[in-house]
């Protein structure tokens, strides 16, 4: 009876193997060119992720060096030009020269504040250092200091301890949503709301503008809203965008993995 049970599975194993041998031989030419073109797009989705965690990094790399190298060389600049104003106070200079100097300190401390956000963008300090909520907060504070739009976050911090691909895919989308709001919407109340499920994170992203339009998604360059959807299905979640007179909404359903 013992010595029987490994010849019954084997038995089972062949008999199922050679069943769905068959079932593929039996697939009709419409069956075959879906499961191809299913192949394919589960391919195209599994490139599409690798180049965009390649450009991720490349931006982080980016960002330090323009924070490292160029970042230090401007702020020691400025240290110089504070010595060399200091220095003239002790010898008489014209009012042009002093306004000169005033400007060129000006200007040092705007390429200063530019490259700062230049490099934020490119990989958001804040998620290094503090966490999505973190990130998600200085977004949400830059945005109503811009724009002087208010802006609800209603997300908890515990419920954002998440992966860098996670994190990383939720900066952006929240990020670029905020950016066409600025842009496009002509808003007067935004708010982000992202909840915890088992399994599953809802966000949503609201604002009472005037109302996304099918015609604007369909617009042949409006690479913000399609490379928002390529990051949602990457990580294979759901996203809907819909308008009305009463502002836009985007519903995002993320699966985590548990
Ligand atoms: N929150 C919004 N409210 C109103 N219109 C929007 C909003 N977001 C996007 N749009 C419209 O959708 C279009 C496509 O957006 P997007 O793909 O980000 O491209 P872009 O911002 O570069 O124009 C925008 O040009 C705009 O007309
Ligand atoms: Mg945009």
């Amino acid at each position: 009876m013992r010595a029987a049970r490994p010849l019954m599975l084997a038995a089972v194993l062949l008999a199922a193997r050679a069943a769905w041998r068959l079932r593929k031989r039996r697939r009709t030419p419409a069956e075959q060119r879906e499961a191809d073109a299913r192949a394919r797009m589960a391919g195209r989705r599994a490139t599409d992720y690798a180049l965009e965690n390649i450009r991720e990094e490349e931006r982080a790399h980016i960002a330090r060096e323009l924070h490292d190298d160029l970042g230090q060389l401007l702020a020691t600049l400025r240290v110089d030009m504070s010595l060399l104003t200091q220095a003239m106070t002790a010898t008489p200079v014209d009012e042009h020269t002093r306004e000169l100097l005033a400007g060129m300190d000006q200007r040092l401390l705007s390429a200063i504040t530019s490259l700062r956000r230049i490099a934020s963008n490119l990989r958001p300090h804040a998620l290094d250092e503090g966490g999505l909520y973190f990130a998600l907060q200085s977004l949400r504070n830059d945005f109503e200091e811009r724009h002087g739009i208010p802006c609800q976050l209603d997300a908890s911090e515990s419920a954002l301890v998440l992966s860098d691909r996670y994190s990383t895919a939720i900066f952006r989308i929240v990020q670029e949503s905020l950016t066409n709001i600025a842009r496009h919407a002509a808003a007067r109340h935004v708010r982000i709301r992202l909840r915890r499920h088992p399994g599953m994170l809802h966000i949503t992203i609201e604002d009472d503008g005037r109302g996304i339009h099918q015609a604007d998604m369909d617009k042949p360059a409006s690479f913000g809203l399609l490379g928002m959807r390529e990051r949602v299905w990457a990580i294979r979640g759901d996203i809907a965008i819909t308008g009305s007179a009463r502002g836009t909404t985007i519903d995002i359903h993320l699966p985590l993995p548990e």
